[in-house]
């Protein structure tokens, strides 16, 4: 079983009474390669809640593919879309949603999640041999002519980038999940169980 770590439980709600509110909105984050997307489909799915993933939001509202976006309007373009994306996301119940691994560099999305009710952010994490592992994989299956990745870069500059958000991700979660090595159906197992209690 991946191994995990809770910092939370239950929010309260806000007529300050103890009976706690169950939770409306599972948010993953973590690197590139994580398994966001994949788990988080699932999840969504196992629960028989929607979901969302933010990066294909972004590419149905902009009418671009991500690397697109990237590529002929710049990071801030796509992070200013991101966050319309995550705020209007965050309004829906029953949802899981998959962050893109930058979405935490950004303060207004790290405000607007930590401003969330009833909402339980799930850090996903592996070594980054695994997460880069994955990324190549992913990068060596894709169809696509420009990279689907644009922020990845080589071994040493994807380390470099998780080193410095490492940070971010580990103050945002309440919950981390360890995937290393673990297909995503047993990180899904994993995290049903780990919530049954609040959902
Ligand atoms: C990014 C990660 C990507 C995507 C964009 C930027 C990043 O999402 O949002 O390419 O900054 O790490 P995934 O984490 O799903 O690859």
């Amino acid at each position: 079983m991946p191994s995990t770590t809770a910092k939370t439980s239950t929010t309260q709600n806000s007529s300050g009474a103890n009976a706690p509110r169950p939770i409306e909105r599972l948010v993953l984050t973590g690197f590139m390669g994580s398994g966001k997307s994949t788990v988080g489909r699932s999840l969504a799915q196992r629960l028989g809640w929607g979901f969302v993933d933010l990066d294909s939001l972004i590419e149905q509202r902009d009418g671009r593919a991500v690397s697109r976006i990237f590529e002929e309007s710049g990071e801030a373009a796509f992070r200013a879309v991101e966050t319309e994306a995550l705020i209007s996301s965050l309004q829906e119940s029953q949802l899981v949603i998959a962050l893109g691994g930058g979405a935490l560099e950004t303060t207004a999305n790290r405000q607007a999640l930590s401003a969330a009710s009833q909402t339980c952010i799930i850090l996903l994490t592996a070594s980054f041999e695994t997460l880069y592992d994955r990324c190549q994989q992913q990068i060596a299956a894709a169809e696509s002519s420009l990279p689907i990745r644009p922020l990845l870069g080589d071994r040493e500059a994807a380390a470099a980038r998780l080193a410095h958000r490492d940070a971010n991700y580990r103050e945002t979660a309440n919950l981390v999940l360890d995937t290393t090595g673990h297909q995503p159906e047993e990180s899904v197992d994993t995290l049903l169980a780990l919530l049954r209690g609040i959902l």
